[in-house]
């Protein structure tokens, strides 16, 4: 069961990694799915006009840590120049590999013709494509869908795209199994990537789409051909997928599930760094509150704490409320922060 995944230069020991979620995949949850066993992380897709303005490339936000190599940026642009200034200053920064969105339904970026708009574009595609694989020396890949709509003419530029990358010998292709305009409802259509290894069986494909549970993982990898998982929302509040991934690959039993107490120590760990980033208290709290909805889906009490956490008004009541309902004696709750306690 053992496999490993090539992008370019860049070896996985294993064929995942953590995918690159807007407004979540910032430092403390990419050091959770690295701590956890994730072989590559993401970091959220940024504009290329925000990537080469030097005061935004400053800020704590976008500058990898120097413990989570490899670590891949993503940029959302829709002309060839600017992406490959932006990927030219990404990885001046330190970053290690560069993807592009093209697969992003936000209605704000598909009005400006970007992210899963440029579906419909397979040339101008290509052409910021090779502008960036031209202007980096680290590995480059695409992020699309299947499609922008189900309409033939969408169908026709997913496979020129898909086509012409394969010809261009693209380090890796990540494609989520929605159109653009399913954004994220119904059902992911793994069939997609089964078609696109058919046909181009030499070409790195890595598939993303309802990845929430080992089984589900491993069995579309499997039945699809895909050469590796991209792990996106099925991680975030649970990075014991990553765990379990990790041991599935290695051919490992499953370890049993966290405990509630450990549950509660990763929650309070991750909670400690976010406030290290986001600030004041009341950011960092605004901010977590996507990450408990995810957490607390493995709890017994699942809709009592998460309304009791939710309403949590101060960071002490937060924190002394994730102590109460993971229960963690008061020493463990006040030695919150220090290592991940795995
Ligand atoms: C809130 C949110 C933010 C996302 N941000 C990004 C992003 O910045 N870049 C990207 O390529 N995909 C992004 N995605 C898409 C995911 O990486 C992934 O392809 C998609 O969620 C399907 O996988 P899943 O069903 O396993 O979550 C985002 C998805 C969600 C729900």
């Amino acid at each position: 069961m053992h496999r490993q995944v090539r992008i370019g230069g860049l070896l996985l020991d294993v064929p995942f990694f953590q995918a690159a979620l807007s407004g979540y995949t910032s430092y403390p949850a990419r050091r959770l799915a690295k701590d956890f066993g994730a072989p590559l992380v993401w970091a959220g897709l940024i504009l290329a006009s925000s990537a080469v303005d030097r005061r935004v490339l400053r800020k704590r936000l976008y500058a990898p840590g120097d413990d989570e190599h490899p670590i891949g940026a993503q940029i959302l642009w829709h002309e060839p120049e600017l992406a490959a200034k932006a990927a030219k200053a990404l990885v001046g920064l330190g970053y290690d590999l560069i993807d592009l969105n093209f697969a992003c339904p936000a209605p704000k970026v598909l009005r400006r013709q970007r992210g899963g708009a440029m579906m419909m574009y397979p040339s101008k595609v290509l052409e910021i494509y090779k502008a960036v694989r031209d202007a980096v020396t680290v590995p480059v890949t695409i992020k699309i869908r299947a499609g922008l709509d189900q309409t033939d003419l969408a169908r026709t530029c997913f496979w020129e795209i898909v086509e012409r990358v394969a010809a261009e010998g693209i380090d890796a292709l990540v494609i989520h199994c929605r159109t653009v305009l399913q954004r994220y409802s119904g059902k992911a259509d793994w069939a997609v990537i089964c078609q696109v290894k058919g046909l181009y069986p030499g070409l790195t494909v890595i598939g993303s789409g309802d990845l929430f549970d080992v089984q589900t993982a491993l069995n579309n990898l499997r039945s699809s051909g895909a050469d590796g998982l991209a792990i996106a929302r099925g991680a975030m509040g649970n990075p014991w997928l990553i765990r379990d991934l990790r041991a599935a690959f290695e051919g490992r039993p499953i370890p049993p599930p966290p405990s509630l107490q450990e549950q509660g120590q990763v929650i309070l760990w991750h909670l400690d760094q976010v406030m290290q980033i986001y600030k004041p208290a009341s950011r960092a709290i605004a901010y977590f509150r996507k990450f408990i909805v995810g957490y607390t889906k493995r709890h017994a009490q699942r809709k009592q704490a998460l309304l009791d956490l939710l309403g949590a008004g101060t960071m002490e009541q937060l924190i002394s409320r994730i102590g109460h309902w993971y229960g963690l004696a008061a020493d463990r709750v006040s030695r919150s922060g220090g290592p991940l306690p795995l």
